[in-house]
């Protein structure tokens, strides 16, 4: 089963196709593109071609195949200036023109960093994205947000700039570690709550399934996230209104992570504990019910993600907090939910309210 969501109303249409025949579909548009006479230029890192490498053959333009290739390092320190200068250089050696495609084949470092080359080399040429892990494949892929980080900061220098496909194969997730297949089922959890509760259903129905990583199951739960995401896109691709109810759980989860430190607290594990905490505060400001955190706590306790963490200290975290508020001044304050699928934005929160939030996922 293969399925198609349509991104239009963006300043560049978007298509974004998943399923088992995902894969055959690439390799099908990269044979076209050859044909056409223009080249691909694959951006992925080590752990992502040790893994799929076989996969990008089809992409990989050049009789030797190093020409369309470049390989970075994994992890969050290589989705830097520096990396996006040594692809810029990349580009401009091998003379890529403004027709041709840069293919991000990995996680969200790749596809923001490789997204971001794309946004900028040449003032914007064309890009695929492959995503190989659930975060991406649900979240980072789709929107067209794309960046890399400085020392001061994530995601401190980025653009817009949409991918014209989007290709979503549930057969990478098959490899993915423990942790990182966590932090993609934080952001379904995410999904499910935003949206109307046919998901929220699912994913309690099909916990088994997911846990095994049946790929059935997933590509049809991607497929729905990935409808929800593209909708709330299209409404606001440029992140000035509604856009913001993607972060739900999220003020409270990176201020967590950075406040614990990335390596003591996976992502999943943050967004999990960000959900919950966002939804005590929910109760407290719009009057969520309160059965609606115990249903999610099950939830997400079935999944294996974390619903408590011990020893948390408030005030760092509010701090953190108070950071992240400034960061997005512009009067976007905080995600509640008045129910699920009913998210409101901008809700301005008092600390002690968050601290309501910290202490419901604190023993
Ligand atoms: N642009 C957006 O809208 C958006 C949204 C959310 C997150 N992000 C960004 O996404 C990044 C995180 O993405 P991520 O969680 O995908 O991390 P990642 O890309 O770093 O991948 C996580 C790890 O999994 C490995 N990996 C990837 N695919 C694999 C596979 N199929 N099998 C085995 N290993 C595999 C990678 O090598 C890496 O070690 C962050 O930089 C974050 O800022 C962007």
């Amino acid at each position: 089963m293969t399925w198609r969501i349509e991104l239009v109303g963006t300043r560049q249409p978007s298509v974004i196709v998943g399923g088992e025949g995902a894969l055959a579909l690439l390799a099908e548009r990269a044979a076209m593109v050859r044909e056409a006479g223009l080249r691909t230029f694959v951006v992925t890192d080590e752990n992502v071609k040790a893994a799929w490498g076989g996969s990008m053959a089809p992409l990989i333009s050049g009789s030797s195949g190093v020409e369309g290739l470049r390989v970075l390092s994994p992890g969050e320190a290589g989705k830097s200036a520096a990396s996006a200068a040594i692809c810029w250089d990349w580009l401009s050696k091998a003379g890529a023109r403004r027709d041709d495609i840069v293919v991000a084949f990995g996680g969200g470092m790749v596809g923001d960093l490789a997204g971001f080359v794309a946004a900028t080399y040449l003032r914007g040429v064309r890009l695929w994205q492959v995503p190989t892990t659930l975060l991406s494949q649900v979240d980072s892929s789709v929107g067209g947000k794309v960046a890399v980080n400085l020392p001061n900061g994530k995601n401190l220098v980025g653009a817009f700039h949409q991918p014209e496909l989007v290709v979503i194969y549930p057969g990478f997730l098959s490899t993915l570690s423990a942790s990182e297949y966590s932090s993609g089922l934080g952001e379904v959890v995410k999904y499910a709550l935003l949206s109307d509760g046919r998901l929220l259903d699912v994913l309690e129905t099909k916990t088994a399934a997911i846990l095994a990583r049946d790929p059935a199951t997933l590509s049809s739960i991607v497929e729905q996230c990935v409808a929800f995401k593209a909708a709330v896109v299209e409404e606001d691709e440029t992140d000035r209104g509604r856009r913001a109810i993607l972060n739900l759980g999220h003020t409270f989860g990176h201020a967590l992570e950075s406040t614990l430190g990335y390596h003591v607290l996976p992502h999943g594990a943050a967004v999990s504990l960000g959900l919950l905490a966002a939804l005590a505060v929910s109760e407290v400001v719009v009057g969520l019910p309160t059965d609606t955190r115990a249903r999610v706590v099950r939830l997400l306790a079935n999944l294996g993600l974390p619903t408590r963490m011990p020893g948390l200290t408030f005030e760092p975290i509010l701090e953190a907090m108070g950071r992240d508020k400034k960061a997005t001044a512009a009067g976007i304050g905080f995600v509640c939910l008045d129910s699920i699928g009913a998210p409101r934005w901008g809700v301005r929160v008092d600390d002690e309210t968050l601290r309501r939030g910290l202490k419901a996922i604190t023993p």
